[in-house]
């Protein structure tokens, strides 16, 4: 395909004479890329006072039974260090069934030794290993890619990190769901963590921050407050909280209300035709989501807002963003929900999700494999999936979203709260989670008080790559070009948001 292109260029050059600008070589395209790239490496964080970590001991024998030799994980060509995964009980009682895997991992040689981040992904039901393969783990293995590399934008670069599969039902994850809201889900991680910092004490009384993303916007708030309120339940002193793309409000407003705005912002990517660009103001405007952000988002609100309709999730005749999502795969059969700019074809995922076409997947997925369970002590007789094939909700969650019940609290109880969304996300939009943020009260006001001003996301090295707001206590952050999945689509940003909840810079 390549030498293709270069004969084009070069047969055009040919035409267009000694003026024609110069054919690209392989070597100089390459070298451009490079210099693109460099940008965006990070610079490291100046060393800890405390000397680097080598390894990391634990002096409970029963630690060794998790010890995971960093040199023996399957297609890994390179030491990764010594780490701990498992299974771990969420409660003391002897007969306890339910199980939750964990994989932690000690900081890297940059990294601080008095924290520790706890991550875990949403779903529903979906596991936490995707994070840590995919995202902000110590190595990666990404979509489309040949084999696991290094991450230079690993968390492990902050401070120790633990992944955890939860709630039961999830991953390799032990137990028959029956939890009906959020605080139960919220009681399992901390008699979890319980359990854990019997077995790894030296964890005890470190600093910790939760952190996900997408429906993890129900979870972390929830395991925050419940930490929060019960305060003598764990040894660990939560400090804040870091959710990306987080399910926060109401279907209506997060993915409803904003979309027809988001398909006008983006109106060359999803290019529609014009009879149908029409059809979809129409809805907007019979459903009143057209204006609503400029007439209510308003810096500072007015008063609460209204929903749109008689629904928090789509009026009848008003799911245009399932009419939307529809046309879009008409126009691009590999359209991604996750980030609108994937076109074909769809590339194989080594986790099989999304990328999940049956032509481009190989079987089995990499935590599937045995010799992959048996690196990382995890049950042989377990299919892991990436999102659960059964409801960890059997009758649903119960809770109200998060803004409208306990993120208020966590943001007040809090050192630091960051909230992150990638611009490129369709399943969940940026503008929505503006407005759920405008209609929340929290330190005594509600929503953000002044505009959030464009390009004032400043990322080391790159310039402005979004939106950074803060006020009382509560970061916003908007990430240009980015996915759903934050550190996967935009890792520098990620990184640099998470430096700042923690401390490590002044500002994000
Ligand atoms: C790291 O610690 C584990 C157990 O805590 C031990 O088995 C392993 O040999 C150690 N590795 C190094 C390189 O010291
Ligand atoms: C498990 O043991 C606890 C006490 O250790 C007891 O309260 C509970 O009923 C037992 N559960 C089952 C299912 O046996
Ligand atoms: C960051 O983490 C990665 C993955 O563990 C590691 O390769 C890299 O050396 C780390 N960077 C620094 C500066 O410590
Ligand atoms: C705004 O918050 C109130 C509760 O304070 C809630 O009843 C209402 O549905 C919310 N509006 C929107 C648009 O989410
Ligand atoms: C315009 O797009 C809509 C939605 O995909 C489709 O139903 C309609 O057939 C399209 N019209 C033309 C002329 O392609
Ligand atoms: C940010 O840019 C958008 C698009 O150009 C514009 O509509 C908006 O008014 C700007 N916002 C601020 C606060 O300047």
């Amino acid at each position: 395909m390549l030498s293709g292109l270069l004969l084009a260029l070069s047969v055009l050059g040919s035409f267009a004479g000694a003026n024609a600008r110069k054919m690209m070589t392989k070597s100089e395209l390459h070298a451009r890329q490079a210099e693109a790239a460099k940008r965006f490496e990070r610079t490291p964080r100046a060393a800890p006072a405390a000397p680097k970590v080598k390894n990391i001991t634990f002096s409970n024998p029963k630690a060794s039974q998790f010890y995971v030799d960093g040199a023996t994980i399957p297609e890994v060509d390179f030491d990764v260090g010594p780490s701990w995964s498992g299974l771990m009980p969420i409660s003391g009682n002897a007969n306890e069934t339910r199980k939750l895997f964990f994989w932690f991992f000690p900081p890297g040689p940059e990294g601080s030794l008095d924290d520790l981040i706890f991550w875990t992904n949403g779903g529903p039901g979906c596991s936490s290993l995707e994070g840590f393969l995919q995202e902000n783990g110590p190595f990666q293995w990404g979509v489309g890619t040949a084999k696991p590399i290094p991450n230079v934008n690993s968390w492990t670069n902050l401070s120790s990190m633990l992944w955890v599969e939860q709630p039961v039902g999830t991953g390799f994850s032990q137990g028959t769901p029956n939890i009906k809201n959020e605080d139960d889900l919220a009681a399992q991680v901390v008699g979890f963590f319980q359990q854990f910092l019997t077995v790894f004490s030296e964890l005890k009384g470190k600093k910790l921050y939760l952190s996900g993303e997408s429906y993890a916007g129900q979870y972390v708030p929830y395991i925050a407050n419940f930490i929060y309120e019960n305060p003598t339940m764990l040894d660990l002193s939560l400090q804040g909280i870091w959710i990306a793309d987080p399910v926060l409000g109401w279907n209506v407003v997060q993915a409803e209300i904003p979309v027809v705005d988001f398909v006008h912002k983006y109106e060359n990517v999803f290019s529609f035709n014009q009879s149908f660009m029409a059809e979809l103001d129409a809805i907007a405007v019979k459903c009143n989501y057209a204006g609503y952000y400029q007439k209510f988002a308003t810096y500072p609100p007015a008063g609460p807002l209204p929903l749109p309709g008689k629904s928090t999730e789509a009026d009848r005749g008003c799911d245009v963003w399932d009419t939307v999502f529809d046309a879009a795969l008409v126009k691009n059969p590999a359209f991604n929900i996750y980030r609108i700019f994937d076109t074909f074809p769809v590339l194989w995922d080594v986790l099989g999700f999304p990328g999940s076409f049956e032509d481009v997947q190989l079987s089995p997925l990499y935590f599937d494999r045995a010799d992959v369970k048996a690196a990382i002590h995890a049950p042989a007789n377990v299919d892991w999936t990436e999102c659960s094939n059964v409801n960890v909700f059997p009758h649903g969650d119960a809770s109200p979203p998060s803004a409208l019940s306990v993120l208020p609290n966590v943001i007040e109880k809090s050192v630091r709260t960051v909230i992150n969304h990638g611009l490129a996300d369709f399943i969940l939009i940026a503008e929505g989670t503006r407005i759920v943020i405008q209609n929340m009260t929290w330190n005594g006001l509600q929503g953000f008080q002044t505009p959030i001003a464009n390009d004032s996301f400043i990322v080391d090295g790159v310039g402005s790559l979004g939106t950074a707001h803060t006020e009382r206590g509560l970061t916003f952050l908007e990430v240009e070009l980015s996915g759903h999945m934050v550190p996967q689509f935009s890792p520098l940003a990620a990184f640099q948001g998470m430096a700042f909840l923690m401390g490590f810079r002044p500002t994000p």
